[in-house]
């Protein structure tokens, strides 16, 4: 009795999820980031020269202790088109050097005959972290595909809250067109809730993977758990926003996670508040 119970439970709340996404999915596609640009392009030009000039001392020491850095020029130039954004927070895309360093760092490590990797992402955004990720492969002349998972559509034209909006709206498409080399042979991108699509797309193996996009506890440990499942010794999982003022619920995720399947925990400070975590699979 009380298994049927908890059966029709779960039912119940898979159905309302899978009403939710469809609702959802009307949301996303009506200009869900505005109807016209947040800002001019100065003042998107100007906080974009404020945050190359920032320094992150944790970040260029964990470059130069892993020996890969991506190349500074483009690099910044990704970011104008899809970091700099009218926002509340402090701007900060020091995610995108850490996910370079360390994928380079992984293959260097991986066997040489065997360099076709699966990447998840969990929050795509504008596909900044993606096209980072893209970059790797390419400079490390390694095969690989990147399957990343956000609500936002791929092909519908919308602003984007970025410089690029005053072009007029585009699709994620056109806004990565210029980085297509990158794009066309890696990034699968794919519309939907992680919380009910991440565990429906089949790999066997995972062998590193960005989680950026639900924030709570519940959902980040999901995450976790359903990549976590598909990874063996020495595959990576980098958490962005491991910060306890402002998303307690990722960091107990994070921390519970790397406890119950065995992962090494690496903290880098970005400063600002924000810190991530790099999470190595320990065992076989
Ligand atoms: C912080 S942004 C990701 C930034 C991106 N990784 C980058 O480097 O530019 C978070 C993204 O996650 C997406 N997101 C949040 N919750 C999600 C969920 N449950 N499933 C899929 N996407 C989600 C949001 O739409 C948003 O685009």
């Amino acid at each position: 009795m009380k298994q049927r119970i908890q059966h029709l439970g779960n039912s119940l709340a898979r159905r309302a999820l899978k009403f939710s996404d469809r609702w959802a999915a009307q949301y996303w596609h009506f200009f869900p980031l505005g109807t016209t640009p947040q800002a001019d392009k100065q003042t998107y030009l100007r906080l974009w020269e404020q945050e190359k000039e920032s320094y992150y001392p944790e970040i260029d020491r964990f470059e130069k202790e892993t020996e890969y850095t991506v190349d500074p020029l483009w690099f910044h130039d990704l970011a104008l088109h899809t970091q700099i954004v009218i926002k509340n927070s402090p701007l900060c895309y020091q995610h995108g050097r850490i996910l370079y360093t360390t994928l380079r760092h992984y293959l260097s490590l991986s066997d040489q005959n065997n360099r076709h990797l699966t990447i998840f992402e969990t929050g795509t955004a504008r596909g900044f972290s993606s096209v980072i990720m893209a970059k790797a492969l390419t400079d490390a002349n390694a095969y690989g595909k990147i399957i990343t998972f956000d609500i936002l559509p791929h092909n519908r034209p919308m602003y984007w809250n970025c410089i690029d909006d005053h072009d007029g709206s585009k699709t994620r498409a056109d806004l990565l067109a210029p980085w297509r080399e990158f794009v066309s042979p890696y990034i699968l991108f794919f519309e939907g809730d992680s919380r009910i699509n991440l565990n429906k797309v089949a790999a066997d193996r995972i062998n590193f993977a960005f989680l950026d996009g639900a924030h709570t506890y519940r959902d980040v440990l999901f995450e976790f758990q359903t990549i976590a499942k598909h990874q063996k010794k020495g595959d990576v999982i980098v958490f962005d926003d491991y910060n306890t003022v402002d998303f307690p619920g990722l960091v107990r995720a994070v921390d519970e996670g790397c406890e119950r399947w065995g992962y090494d925990k690496k903290i880098l400070s970005g400063g600002k508040d924000r810190s991530y975590v790099i999470a190595t699979k320990r065992g076989k």
